[in-house]
């Protein structure tokens, strides 16, 4: 759904500018500002539809053709949902976009939107892909939560970098999705309900907000301390404040550590009291573990050592690289 999300506002556009080129020359066409409409002009024998949705910030124009001259049925745009218009563009990717037609336009552009590896992906890893994707085994559906041996292989470094036992890191507990966004939604989804209030850190990663806005789930901001972290002590400070205040309940946390975009890092014992915290409370913890190897000599834990409730969220994105 982040995709679908993210590429709606692109495909929006690509229609508003074929509009635009079928308009060139016909001979009349309304809108009403205020409502869905649709009207119908003649140009070169056939008709085009016009329609205009109400959007609450940019509206939305769509076209259709008859080809065989006849005067079309009258149609009705699809609603479009108000949670989709609701959610604000992730921004790094707006001004990727930009740098990449910049690119194109021969500008020389140093990119430091996106945080990724400079080196592509290890070379056996691209030979592996290579061999399955020529080989004549048709690939097909894997299990809905990924291949097999692939998490296997997760379970298995887990347990041996973080000196896990079988049960924590089980296979049957591992999901593989396209990329650790795609695991938001689905964690997310399986944890919080429309109106549920979620803590994330203050500055945090911004796209957590977008996804759980587009849930209809509220946030809580929690402030940082002076290192940029987000302990059981800021945690406790705002479950005080709220039930001080009579607002409603922290029903999740979630929290990248290393930290996008502050970079700090949790010690083992700071993340050991926030999994106890948030065990006491009945807070869902959801650690994002993303940054794990990209921790310059520090000692990195993970939350799976100090609850069997949290739920860790990784990816291939960041760390796994060529060198
Ligand atoms: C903290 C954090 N979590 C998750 C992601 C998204 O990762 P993915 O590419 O696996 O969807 C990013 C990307 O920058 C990030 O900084």
């Amino acid at each position: 759904m982040t995709s679908l999300l993210s590429i709606s506002p692109l495909c929006l556009t690509i229609v508003i500018a074929l509009s635009l080129t079928c308009l060139d020359g016909t001979r009349a066409f309304a809108f009403a500002p205020t409502q869905q409409y649709t009207s119908f002009t003649r140009h070169n024998h056939k008709y085009t539809s016009f329609t205009q949705i109400n959007a609450s910030a940019e509206d939305e124009i769509s076209t259709s053709e008859s080809s065989n001259g006849n005067m079309p049925v009258k149609t009705r745009t699809p609603k479009v949902s108000n949670r989709s218009k609701s959610v604000s563009s992730f921004k790094v990717m707006d001004i990727l976009r930009r740098a990449n037609e910049l690119q194109q336009a021969g500008h020389s552009v140093i990119h430091c939107e996106v945080g990724q590896p400079e080196s592509g992906a290890p070379s056996t890893v691209a030979a592996a892909a290579v061999e399955s994707l020529s080989s004549r085994n048709v690939m097909g559906y894997t299990d809905a939560f990924g291949l097999l041996p692939l998490r296997e292989k997760i379970s298995q470094h887990y347990r041996k970098k973080y000196d896990l036992d079988d049960e924590s890191v089980h296979v049957k507990k591992i999901v593989v999705t396209t990329g650790s966004s795609g695991g938001f939604l689905l964690a997310f989804t399986a944890c919080f309900d429309v109106g549920d209030t979620v803590a994330v850190a203050s500055s945090g990663y911004p796209c957590y907000r977008n996804i759980l806005g587009a849930l209809d789930v509220n946030l809580t901001n929690v402030k940082i301390n002076d290192e940029f972290k987000l302990t059981a002590k800021e945690l406790k400070a705002e479950i005080m404040f709220r039930r001080e205040n009579n607002l409603k309940e922290i029903n999740g946390l979630i929290l990248s550590s290393p930290s996008n975009p502050t970079g700090a890092m949790l010690s083992p014992e700071e993340l050991k009291g926030l999994c106890e915290l948030c065990d006491e409370e009945g807070i869902q913890f959801l650690s994002d573990e993303i940054y794990h190897g990209i921790s310059y000599g520090k000692k990195e834990a993970s939350a799976l050592t100090y609850s069997s409730n949290v739920i860790v969220l990784n990816s291939f994105s960041k760390y796994y690289s060529s060198k």
